[in-house]
Parts: structure tokens; C-alpha cells; sequence
């Protein structure tokens, strides 16, 4: 298993905790949020071997027991590996995923069974609301969706806006360069195709522009303070231009 720095705990707006981990043999962080509640939210997991690490860092916010629910965006490591650790820890917890997530693979993988989202539902969690958002293929995998906190317009994005280094917990600006020169770095190496680009990328992003966030909190790299419906447009941009069909990708990627 990878080693890792950290973790570092960082309110990016009231009540979401970025709670990170730094791989440096693969330049890349890995963040995953803490929404405190009356019902406490973990958006993604951590893989099994951060679990020690990441249940202490909850614990310098919450009772790591209390913890309610589970969510995840995709069926991965950094996403969930660590479900089952964390419905032991947290007797109450329920794990939260698509409706596919739970049919394809949570349902036989969780050792409780999930709460399976159709696209538009709202979790209530106490003070805060999730509307859940279904993308399936964005960022990738059939099962995928995200989180949208409605009362503070925070969206929990997974692997989008995925830049790599060991950046600041939160950013206002520069977001786009950042995610543009990580996916062009990755579209030269084994880990091509990240996130496929099809006929509903654009539309999928664009129906997460309409929601207007105003913080994205993000997996890999420093989350984002202020106009997130601009942010995603110009991800759209950067999707299309890195990750896009056309004469330079198709050569590059076809090899
Ligand atoms: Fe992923
Ligand atoms: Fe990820």
C-alpha cells in the first residue's frame, strides 16, 4: 500500500471538513468530507489503509460513532474501500449511493444495506439537505452520482476538477489551469481516459453549472471558494479539449 502525509482537517464552509492525505509517490491528494450534523455525513470513505488515520481526524470534530451516513460517489478504493470499517465504527451509519451503486455492487459488498438514491432525492441530514445528483459515467462508472448541499450550495464533486500536488485546502482561483495540466499529464501515461468523454458530458456538467455552487469540495486538489457554475462551464472546456474525441487524442490514445 502507498504511503501517505497528513491527514490535515480544513472547514472549507461551515460545518464541511476537508480531511486529507498526501501520496507522495504519486503526487496526488486524496480529500474526503465530513458534513457535522445531527445526522453527520462522510462523503467518501478513504481506502482501508487510511481508515485509522481518517477515523482520527473525524474524531477532532465529531465522535466518529455518530457518524449517520456513508456516501460515496463510484464503486472504488478511495471512494469506499473503507465502507465496511466505517458501519462497524458507526453502529447507526448507513452506507448512501445511486440506485445502481446499490444494485450493481453496495448491495452484496456492504455489510448493512444502503439508502439507494434516484436522481433528484433529498437526503435531510439535520440543518443541511443532499440533493442527490445522478451522473452516470462523470466522473466515471455506470454507478456514479454526486451530492449537492442545497442550504449552503456546497457540491461534493469526487474526481472532478482532479489536479495533482500537494495544494492549499482551498482555492479561489487558478482551478481550471490546474485541472487542464493534470489531465493532459494524465492522457500521456498509463492512466489515460480518466474520465470518458462522451455525447452527455456536456450536458451532465452543465446541469451541475445550473445549481450555482458556491464551494466545491473536491477529492484530489484544493477545493474551491466562489462562482462554481463559471467553474464548471470551463471544466466543460477543459474536458472537451484534454479528454474529447478528435485527431490529436485519437492518435495519442490509440496507440
Ligand atoms: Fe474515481
Ligand atoms: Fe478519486
Amino acid at each position: 500500500m502507498f504511503s501517505f502525509n497528513g491527514p490535515t482537517v480544513t472547514e472549507i464552509a461551515p460545518d464541511v471538513y476537508r480531511i486529507g492525505v498526501y501520496a507522495p509517490a504519486s503526487e496526488l491528494q486524496f480529500n474526503f468530507f465530513l458534513v457535522r450534523d445531527d445526522q453527520p455525513l462522510l462523503f467518501t470513505t478513504g481506502f482501508r489503509a487510511t481508515f485509522p488515520v481518517l477515523r482520527e481526524a473525524v474524531a477532532r470534530v465529531i465522535d466518529p460513532s455518530r457518524i449517520r451516513w456513508v456516501g460515496f460517489s463510484h464503486f472504488e478504493s478511495d471512494e469506499c474501500g473503507a465502507l465496511n470499517l466505517w458501519l462497524e465504527a458507526a453502529p447507526h451509519a448507513e452506507p448512501v449511493c445511486s440506485f445502481v451503486g446499490a444494485a450493481v455492487n453496495v448491495n452484496d459488498f456492504a455489510s448493512r444495506p444502503p439508502k439507494a438514491m434516484a436522481d433528484g432525492e433529498v437526503l435531510a441530514t439535520g440543518r443541511y439537505r443532499f440533493r442527490f445528483c445522478s451522473t452516470a459515467q462523470i466522473p466515471h462508472g455506470w454507478d456514479a452520482g454526486l451530492l449537492f448541499e442545497e442550504t449552503q450550495k456546497t457540491l461534493l464533486c469526487s474526481d472532478l476538477f482532479h489536479q495533482t500536488g500537494d495544494v492549499e485546502p482551498l482555492t479561489e482561483s487558478g482551478l481550471s489551469d490546474r485541472v487542464r495540466a493534470a489531465l493532459s499529464r494524465m492522457q500521456g501515461g498509463p492512466l489515460a481516459n480518466y474520465i470518458p468523454y462522451n455525447a452527455r458530458t456536456e450536458v451532465i456538467l452543465e446541469r451541475l453549472a445550473a445549481l450555482k455552487p458556491k464551494t466545491l469540495a473536491i477529492m484530489h486538489g484544493s477545493s474551491f471558494t466562489g462562482d462554481g457554475e463559471r467553474a464548471l462551464r470551463d471544466l466543460a472546456v477543459v474536458m472537451r479539449e484534454t479528454l474529447g474525441i478528435g485527431p490529436q487524442s485519437e492518435s495519442k490514445n490509440n496507440r
